[in-house]
């Protein structure tokens, strides 16, 4: 009889039961691995540890993939212990940041929606072993995970071997929550049945061959919790602009009043944003995102919400608790699936998104740098920014007008990286006012942003810029290209974008 026969139901499999530090082995030097998590949520998380333990004393270097980036430290801990060669495609960790930063570490920045379609279709080096949480294995041995979804279930179908966490911290209410399809193969795939972001059109766990279960492994460690600040006055301004816009389109008819279904990025600013729709008219709101965070739920619990579809779930300890204690009550509106389906590019078109993500900064004519510090140095990666924004049917960046305490101007003469360009990007918003750039050619896009979403004290220097640049250069997109990146320079050179004031 298995030692956990609620948690283990196919019987066979309790041989299977080890160590860490045993399954650990499974993992040889110069192998590719593919690991659950997802933002957070639903990561391994004895393993990471084994392996860099590992990693510390012999030569073992891997390629890590998950579905996005990982908690409770891990992906510092396997960077500092020189674990890792290669890791896609999302991280948000400030050590391995670091890693990437100096070169040690090879960091390819994916659409999250591409990782499992590359990885099926052998444009990526195949995964070796799979490294999935799971909250319990169904009678077929299939994988039924926890608080993300991610890329796990193409791990599982692709990996020579799989090592199953099972994590005896997450309640076995999660099981149900989940919905797992794969996309047929091409050139003949029939079209993907999700007609309404709730639909539920797969298995409710992850069907893996049992024979390739090579391990199983006990843990009973929690998520570590969200990290997103509480909203601000100027994360209400961003929400208070958004909300103005939006009521304007349902006024002119061009959505109801439960709008198209939402989506919204990771991170501090997109969570108050949502936060703001709290006090909105709205009502009957639907969402279809990837991460979903504390106002989903809040959204839910205020009956402003009445559905939600995404891949993971990234929560504060009181959001965690509440919801866990609760799942019950939000199982028939919520649906995680994997990630190529959260944000599959075809869906987000046929469903009208509405895509609402953060740019770290934005230039005057519409291009969006989300990743790049001054160009050069990676801050977390694209994530599924850019699954949504291109096939959108509002693509929508939102940020504060400055950073770091006024010396950076988040509008600036020319981003000097572009993750979403000019021809994507729709409406931009800063808690100076929102740009509409919708049918604007260049030269009136780059007035209207001055005018919205400048801070006053780059406004002048920026006018100027754009005066010039039309005066004597001109063009469909005016630029003095000696002048572009001055202000990132004079940041790089004096702490200031416009230089020593
Ligand atoms: N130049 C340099 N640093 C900047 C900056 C700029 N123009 N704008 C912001 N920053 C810094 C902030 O100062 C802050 O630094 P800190 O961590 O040292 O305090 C950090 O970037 C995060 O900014 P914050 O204002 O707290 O916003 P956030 O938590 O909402 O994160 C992004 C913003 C852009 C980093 C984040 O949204 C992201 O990684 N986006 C890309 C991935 C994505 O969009 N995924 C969603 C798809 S579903």
């Amino acid at each position: 009889m298995s030692q956990y026969p609620d948690r283990i139901r196919l019987q066979s499999l309790t041989d299977k039961i080890t160590t860490a530090a045993e399954a650990a082995k499974l993992v040889k030097n110069g192998m590719t691995v593919g690991m659950s998590g997802f933002t957070r949520a639903g990561e391994a998380k004895a393993l990471p540890v084994a392996l860099a333990e590992r990693a510390r004393s012999e030569e073992l270097k891997i390629t890590l993939i998950t579905g996005a980036s990982l908690g409770n430290d891990l992906d510092k801990l396997m960077a500092e212990s020189g674990l890792l060669a290669r890791r896609m495609p999302f991280q948000s960790d400030a050590g391995l940041r670091k890693a990437i930063n100096t070169g040690e570490v090879m960091f390819i920045d994916q659409h999250l929606s591409d990782t499992a379609e590359q990885l099926r279709g052998g444009s990526l080096k195949p995964v070796d072993v799979a490294i999935i949480e799971a909250c319990a294995i169904t009678e077929e041995g299939g994988i039924v995970p926890t608080t993300s979804v991610g890329n796990s279930a193409t791990f599982g179908a692709t990996a020579d071997k799989v090592i199953i966490e099972l994590n005896l911290a997450h309640p076995l209410a999660l099981e149900g929550l989940h919905d797992i399809y794969f996309p047929e193969k091409r050139p003949n795939r029939k079209p993907i049945p999700l007609v309404n972001g709730q639909d539920r059109i797969g298995l409710p766990y992850i069907p893996v061959d049992p024979a390739k279960i090579a391990a199983i492994v006990i843990t009973d460690q929690e998520d570590s919790y969200s990290n997103v600040l509480p909203p601000d006055d100027e994360t209400q301004a961003i929400a208070n602009h958004l909300i103005a816009f939006l009521e304007k389109e349902v006024e002119a008819g061009h959505m109801t009043n439960s709008l198209l279904p939402l989506q919204a990025g990771v991170g501090t600013i997109a969570n108050a944003v949502m936060n703001g729709l709290l006090k909105s008219n709205f009502s009957g709101l639907t969402m279809y995102s990837e991460v979903l965070q504390d106002s989903t739920f809040e959204l839910f619990d205020a009956g402003k919400l009445t559905a939600a579809s995404g891949c993971s779930f990234t929560l504060s300890e009181k959001m965690c608790h509440h919801v866990l204690a609760n799942l019950d009550k939000y199982k028939d509106k919520l649906v995680l699936r994997p990630q190529e389906l959260s944000n599959h590019p075809e869906i987000v078109r046929r469903l009208g998104i509405i895509g609402i993500n953060t740019a770290l900064e934005f230039d005057i004519y519409g291009n969006v740098n989300s990743t790049h510090v001054n160009g050069t140095h990676m801050m977390n990666g694209l994530g599924g920014s850019g699954d949504f924004t291109r096939n959108a049917h509002l693509a929508i960046f939102v940020t504060k007008s400055v950073a770091k305490g006024g010396a950076i101007s988040s509008v600036v003469p020319m981003t000097p990286h572009v993750d979403h360009n000019e021809h994507d990007v729709d409406i931009l918003v800063t808690e100076i006012g929102l740009a509409d750039l919708r049918g604007l050619a260049p030269r009136e896009r780059a007035q209207l942003i001055i005018n919205n979403c400048v801070h006053p004290d780059f406004r002048p220097a920026m006018q100027d810029y754009f005066d010039r640049a039309c005066a004597t250069v001109g063009g469909q997109t005016p630029h003095i290209l000696s002048e572009a990146f001055s202000w990132h320079i004079n940041m790089q050179q004096t702490g200031h974008m416009l230089g020593n004031k």
